[in-house]
């Protein structure tokens, strides 16, 4: 072979050569943590969600589809402190894995974290088409997020990690979890069947060998009860009256809101209506502060009591004669059996707006009046008395 040809050849394989080997490098070159992370594919076109993220102690790191590359980060955190890096890639365009690496920062020197593979303890989670995951979550609908609350999202856990997820409609999802047969996994959705209302639905899954096993978020297992929380939106001062009037709220009450957000009806029903007592439950802590100070201004704390509990665990009601709600749907259909079985014969439950379940009331009025940005508006309140 001629000299000439020789180099040439030579020179064109030292150049492929070190094209393979080179790896691109972005990100600030003095970070502190050097990442390894292998290819990305692109989103194709018709599926432009498809996109590579990464995420440090659940902040998300800007970070497009890509070759294999090293990328450096400097995470504002001191020596010894542990983070959680999740990078979710497309090795294939069809299929997402979500690895994680739970990383201790190091002093003077850079760590080096490689994607390539995952960490035994920290097992990939693999997202394919619904038919190919090993559990497959049917999933009921998640209404979107109002503009004003754009925190309304659906979100998907699995043992405690974030599974990417858009609200949407009535679905099925392919997960596949990267665990053995007979493995215990919980499986937490948290969505918005009502966008004022969110529900966390829990469900513990064994995972089975060979077949894909199908989890069905339509319903509740009786062994781990739903979380509901419905968002805090007060009754107007005119409506929280007439609940009083139509609960025949006096003398000798003892008045119950749960959910009492700010404390509004049971402070109107000892101060204008002369309840012997009111009792407000809220699952926000800062709202149960509000009520004991608006109390306090109103002068009537001697005659209130407001606990800071999950309404829905309570499962006696004996002690009140009049309950007061402005609860959503969901919440009074979970409401609905505790009063009927624990409330004493004669016992009024008036609502603002909601049903509870299928019970029938006895009573419904329509009024219009005031909203809260001083606007008419007309409202809908339904009463129910336990029979003896
Ligand atoms: C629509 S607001 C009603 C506030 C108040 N009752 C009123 O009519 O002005 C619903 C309230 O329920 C509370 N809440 C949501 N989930 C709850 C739960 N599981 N247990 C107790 N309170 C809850 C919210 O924090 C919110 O304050």
């Amino acid at each position: 072979m001629p000299r000439i040809l020789k180099t040439s050849l030579l020179l064109a394989t030292l150049i492929v050569l070190g094209t393979l080997g080179c790896k691109s490098r972005e990100g600030p070159a003095d970070g502190n943590v050097i990442l390894l992370l292998p290819e990305s594919k692109p989103a194709p076109d018709n599926a432009p969600e498809r996109m590579t993220k990464l995420t440090i102690d659940g902040k998300d790191e800007p970070i497009k589809a890509g070759p294999d590359r090293e990328f450096s980060v400097k995470i504002d955190a001191s020596a010894g402190k542990t983070v959680s890096i999740v990078y979710s890639f497309w090795p294939q365009t069809y299929s997402n894995t979500i690895r994680t690496k739970t990383v201790k920062l190091e002093a003077g020197k850079p760590v080096k974290v490689d994607f390539h593979k995952a960490d035994a303890d920290n097992p990939d989670r693999i997202r394919e088409g619904a038919a190919e995951g090993n559990v497959i979550l049917l999933l009921p609908e998640s209404r979107p997020a109002p503009e004003h609350a754009p925190e309304r999202v659906p979100k998907l856990t699995i043992n405690g990690k974030d599974e990417p997820i858009k609200a949407g409609p009535d679905r099925e999802l392919g997960v596949k979890i990267d665990a053995g047969a007979g493995t215990t996994v919980s499986i937490v959705f948290s969505f918005w069947p009502y966008t004022y209302s969110n529900t966390i639905r829990t469900k513990k899954v064994k995972l089975e060998a060979d077949k894909p096993i199908k989890v069905d978020f339509h319903k509740t297992d009786a062994d781990v009860p739903d979380d509901i929380r419905p968002i805090y939106y007060p009754t107007p001062h005119t409506v929280v009256v007439e609940m009083c009037k139509m609960g025949k709220v006096g003398e000798g009450d003892v008045v119950y809101d749960f959910g009492c957000g700010d404390g509004r009806l049971v402070i109107a029903a000892v101060k204008k209506f002369n309840a012997k007592k009111g009792v407000g439950v809220d699952i926000d802590p800062g709202l149960i502060k509000l009520c004991k100070e608006n109390a306090e201004k109103d002068g009537v704390s001697d005659k209130v009591e407001f606990r800071n509990e999950d309404a829905l665990k309570i499962k006696d009601l004996s002690d009140a004669t009049v309950v007061l709600l402005y609860v959503g749907e969901d919440f009074g259909k979970a409401l609905e059996p505790v009063l009927r079985k624990t409330l004493k014969p004669g016992a009024r439950v008036v609502s603002h707006r909601f049903p509870l379940g299928d019970w029938a009331p006895d009573e419904e009025k329509k009024i219009n009046c005031k909203n809260n940005d001083g606007n008419d508006e007309d409202y809908v309140l339904k009463m129910w008395t336990i029979k003896k």
